[in-house]
Order: C-alpha cells, then structure tokens, then sequence
C-alpha cells in the first residue's frame, strides 16, 4: 500500500499554531496526523493513495500526462450558499446579504458535529501562503483537513507547505481553517471514494477571523483559501486593514506601443471570467498581448503612489470545465493538456476526458461523471455543468510575467459585468468613482437565460454577494473611503456581453472579440479614448472601437448600445428595493447618486 512518511511537526515552534492543532485534535480524533511539506514527492505520494482508494482515476499518460479524474458524491457537486453563515457578534454586522447565526450557537453546533469526526482517518495539517510567500499583500492560513483530495488541490491553488510555515515562523498570525468531510470510519468499516456528510455547514467567524466547515469535499466549500479566506474573511481584513478583497480577475493589455495596462474585473459566477482572464486577441489585434494575473479574485491595497496594487491571492485555477473549447478559452484548453485534477468530467473509452461543449465530435461512448455508461442518446449530461479542472497558474500559457510579483500589478481600471439580455449597453464608464461605486453595487444577473423583466434580476453587487464577510452596506462605504484617498483611482466600467435582440439572439459575439470593448477601456484609461456623455455614463461611439476583421454594423452597434430612457428609468426604480434593505447603514453617496440618476433621465 502506498504510505505517506508520519512527518510530525516539522519544526514550527508558533504557540498558537501548535496550541489549536492540539485542540482541534483532541476534538476530532484523527488516528494520525500529517504536516504536509508541499513537495511534489508528498504530492505523488497523495496521489497515489488517492488512486488505491479509488478517489482519484489516472488518465491515460499519453493523452493527459499527470492527470486524475475524481468524481464527487453526487450530493456534494457545488458551494452550498444556503449552508454559509457569517457568524459575527452582531446579527446587523452579516447584513441582510448573508445568512447569520449566533456565534456561540453555532459553535457549540460544530463543536458537536466536530466530535469524533476524524475518527479512522488521518488530519492533514496544510500551511499556506494567500499570495506570492512573504508579499505585504499575502497572508497565511493554515487548513486542517482530513479530506487527501483537498491537501493535494491546495498544493495546486496555494503556495502549501514548508515554504509557507517559514514565512509564518514563531510568532506570526495566520488564519485558523478547520475542515471535515464528517464521515468518520469505524474500525474495519470500508471507506468511499468521497466521503461527505448530508449536512453541511460553511462557517465563517469574522471577529476572530476563522472558518469552520463540515460536510462537503467539494471546491468552495473544502478548498478553504479560495472563497472563505481570500473573501469572505480577506473582505473584512481589507476593511479594518484599509485594502479590498475582491471578486476579481486580473488582466494585463500590452498596446503595440509597448504600455501596459492591468484592468481588474468582476462578475458574477458563471458569467465567463476565466475566458475573459485568458482571452486571445482577435484578429486586427497584431503587435497586443493580453496576460493573466489571475481568474478570479484580487487582493488589492494602495500604494504610495496613490494607485491601488493588486495581487491574486491564488496559485491556481478551480475551472468551470464544461463549455471550454478552442472557441471560448484555447488557453485554458491548452492549460489542462498535462498535471490536472479534472473533478466531474466524463471519461472517455481511451482514458481521456470530455465535456459538453468540447470541440469535435460527441464520442459515441463515455463513462458519465456519476459513473455511469453513456451514449450520445443517454437523456442526462455526461460531464456535471459544474465539472472543474484544478490546475497551477503556471501552466497557464498566458500567465503575466508578474502574476507572482511580491508588490503586486497597478490597476488602471476597474469592469464590472453581469449577464442581462436587455437595458444595459455594451459598455458604459461612471462619471467619476461614487458614480461609478454606485453602478457595482447596483449591478445585476438574470438567473435564467429567458427573457426576463427587471423582477427577475438578482442583484449581485461588485459580483460579491456570496462572497462578503460582512454587511454589504459598510462594504460600499468602504469602497467609497478607499476612493476617496486614491489620488489616482482607476476609472471605473460596467460592460455587459449577453445583450440579446428582439429574435433572442446574442448580439454581441463575445469572447476574443471583447477585446475591442477592452481597448477602449484602455484608451480611455490611458486619456486617448473619446466618449459622449450619456444619462447613464460615458459612453463610446461606433468610430471608437476597432473593427477590423469582424463584420459588426454601426446598426448592430446602436442596437446594442441604445439605452431606453424608460427602462433605465424603471431600473433605477427598481434599484430602490435594494437600497431600502440596507436601512440607515446605506451610505447616503449612493441614494444621491441614484436620485442624480433619474434626474439625467427625465
Ligand atoms: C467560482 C464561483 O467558483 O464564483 O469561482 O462560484
Ligand atoms: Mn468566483
């Protein structure tokens, strides 16, 4: 049987570290524990466990060299947002936003479903670094886990290991991550290739700046840096620290001049980030370059210049699989070819995996991720919509040279997105920043594709509805103050790819070609861009985009562009429903700004 050596501590001599390990240990009874080194030795040796166990399936070597498939429990597929809490003293510091629990309660309720619950299995003590290793925008964290698949998946998405525990050494702080699967074994008892737990819970403590979670193995919800470190608790560090946890993917644009300029941009899930992170400039875009910093979240802090610098905390990719193809991302097609965690794809009979939207033709016979045998005539999917691949930043073919720079990459530009198939044009700047605060956090998604009124709409501000570790209505006040002491802030975007014609079409041919909306962005950001002033914002003309090698008509243009005074009218309207939420925390910026709004309008 493939062994892992019992490393027990490996030198840390920090006090609370060691004191809460013991802790944690005597609650959950692991039969051993392992300080995970984050070496690619310990990696193989994971691996190979993980595949005795059946957990994870090596593909076929010469299709897919270092690559597993894992399949999940089909109950433990997705985030559980109904299952995270933001357990803060006050009930009125999570915000109408967030689901609240009383801290005290809810830890006497993990406290319970924590006893024993590591029983027959072995803790994995994970120490890693949020950020490039000693960056002053990095912070540590350390996850106890007794999930093997998580260990290794943040070995992937985090600097983990040794290199982590030095850089926190005798006496510095780090953010406590306790996580369990729940599936305790008894002595003899077989094991399951996803152990999970019906219940769930995803707990963040933001007074004390700890995550407890329970019951899934599954990305958000096991992989603790990603969405509960470095937002969720990042969000309320920023705050009290004077920096921004966001939502985010970092994006570098090299002109044929030489300038380079990175733009930061949010959206909400399932809107197409990590294409836009990876995106290939069309043609007509000879002598540009575009880099990725990051595909989905920024930490950003203001420097002494007055600009604001932003790093991505991760050190990997957790992928939306499903729709990936040599149309919508080559990049990151190219990025899973080798050393990939693929999680709820389908196997094909040759050991390669498959998804829907994959390019070429549909194989006549596939494994489907539940396990099952499947035809193109099977009436379910064969990869889950939410089937990922885990993979290292620096596979990434368009990876910025300075996607691991300590100091971080200066923001020129602020874009923020949602999926909406009418009102909203193109693309749009704010007027100035608490213009432009105020259209983040007034931004939206529809839930379904369909046609939809303005009723329908989720409000989703600054894509960080899930995301914020507090009340929603202190975090825009944030976001104000931090502008407010910028001198240079960024220029600030809204731009929307899913509006749709009268027929239901898509007008707007997306991916690579959003290189064009993206140029003006930098135009203007880099003061040679034209605009016209519109109620809503500044808006470009036809003649200010570039146009070569796509057939885009100034008709289909205005079509995408028109702002219908009376919708726009009836979606700030609407946008008081929102606002009134939020009581008197609102930030009264930002009912001006929306009263200034529908005065543009009438
Ligand atoms: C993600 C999400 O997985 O936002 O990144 O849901
Ligand atoms: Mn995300």
């Amino acid at each position: 049987m493939a062994e892992l050596a019992e490393p027990i501590n490996t030198g840390t001599k920090n006090a609370k570290l060691l004191a809460w390990i013991d802790e944690m240990v005597t609650l959950a009874e692991p039969d051993s524990v392992y300080w995970c080194d984050g070496s690619k030795d310990e990696y193989d040796r994971l691996s190979a466990l993980m595949v005795e166990a059946g957990t994870l399936l090596p593909l076929n070597p010469e299709k897919r060299p270092g690559c597993f498939l894992a399949r999940s429990d089909p109950n433990d597929v997705a985030r559980v947002e109904n299952r995270t809490f933001i357990c803060s003293r006050d009930e009125a510091d999570a915000g109408p936003t967030n689901n609240w629990i009383d801290p005290d309660e809810m830890r006497e309720t993990m406290r319970g479903l924590y006893t024993g619950c590591m029983r027959g299995r072995r803790m994995y003590v994970v120490p890693f670094s949020m950020g490039p290793l000693g960056s002053h925008i990095a912070h540590i964290g350390v996850q106890l886990t007794d999930s093997p698949y998580v260990a290794m998946s943040m070995r992937v998405m985090t600097r983990m290991g040794q290199a982590a525990l030095d850089v926190l050494g005798d006496e510095g702080e780090f953010v406590p991550c306790m996580h369990s699967v729940g599936a305790p074994l008894e002595p003899g008892q077989a094991d399951v290739p996803w152990p999970c737990n019906d219940t769930k819970y995803i707990i963040q403590f933001p007074e004390e700046r700890s995550i407890w979670s329970y019951g899934s193995g599954y990305g958000g919800n096991a992989l603790l840096g990603k969405k509960c470190f470095s937002l969720r608790i990042a969000s309320v560090m920023g705050r009290e620290e004077g920096w921004l946890a966001e939502h985010m993917l970092i994006l570098g644009l090299e002109s044929p001049r030489g300038e380079k300029t990175y733009v930061a941009a949010a959206f909400p899930s399932a809107c197409g980030k990590t294409n836009l992170a990876m995106l290939i400039p069309p043609e007509g875009y000879e002598g540009w370059t575009v880099s990725t910093v990051g595909d989905d979240i920024a930490w950003i802090k203001p420097g002494d210049d007055g600009r604001l610098y932003a790093i991505n905390p991760e050190a990997g990719y957790f992928g939306v699989v499903p729709g990936t193809s040599m149309k919508t991302n080559p990049n990151a097609m190219k990025m899973m070819e080798r050393d990939t965690i693929f999680t709820n794809v389908a196997l094909t009979d040759d050991g390669d995996v498959w998804w829907e939207g994959k390019d070429g033709a549909t194989p006549d016979h596939l494994i489907d991720w539940k396990g099952n045998d499947w035809t193109p005539d099977s009436d379910v999917l064969a990869a889950h919509p939410n089937a990922r691949f885990t993979c290292a930043t620096s596979q990434c073919p368009s990876a910025d040279p300075a996607w691991d720079d300590p100091n971080g990459v200066p923001i020129s530009a602020f874009v923020f997105g949602g999926r909406l198939s009418n009102t909203f044009p193109l693309v749009y700047e704010a007027r100035d920043w608490e213009h432009g605060v105020y259209m983040a956090a007034t931004m939206g998604s529809e839930a379904t594709a369909a046609a939809v009124d303005q009723a329908a709409i989720r409000r989703d501000p600054m894509a960080m509805l899930p995301f914020c570790g507090y009340n929603m209505a202190d975090y825009w006040q944030h976001w104000l103050t931090i502008g407010s002491k910028l001198a240079n802030p960024p220029k600030i975007f809204r731009v929307n790819w899913f509006r749709k014609d009268d027929a239901g079409n898509f007008i707007w041919p997306g991916f690579g070609e959003n290189m064009r909306v993206l140029e003006w962005v930098v135009d203007r950001v880099n003061g040679h861009g034209h605009a016209e002033e519109t109620p809503i914002g500044m808006m470009p003309s036809y003649e200010d985009l570039t146009w070569t090698g796509l057939d885009f008509s100034p008709a289909s243009f205005s079509e995408i562009m028109t702002v219908d005074p009376l919708a726009a009218m009836q979606e700030a309207d609407a946008q008081k429903t929102l606002f009134d939420d939020f009581g008197d925390r609102l930030p009264a910026e930002l009912e001006s700004q929306r009263q200034d709004q529908k005065a543009r309008l009438t």
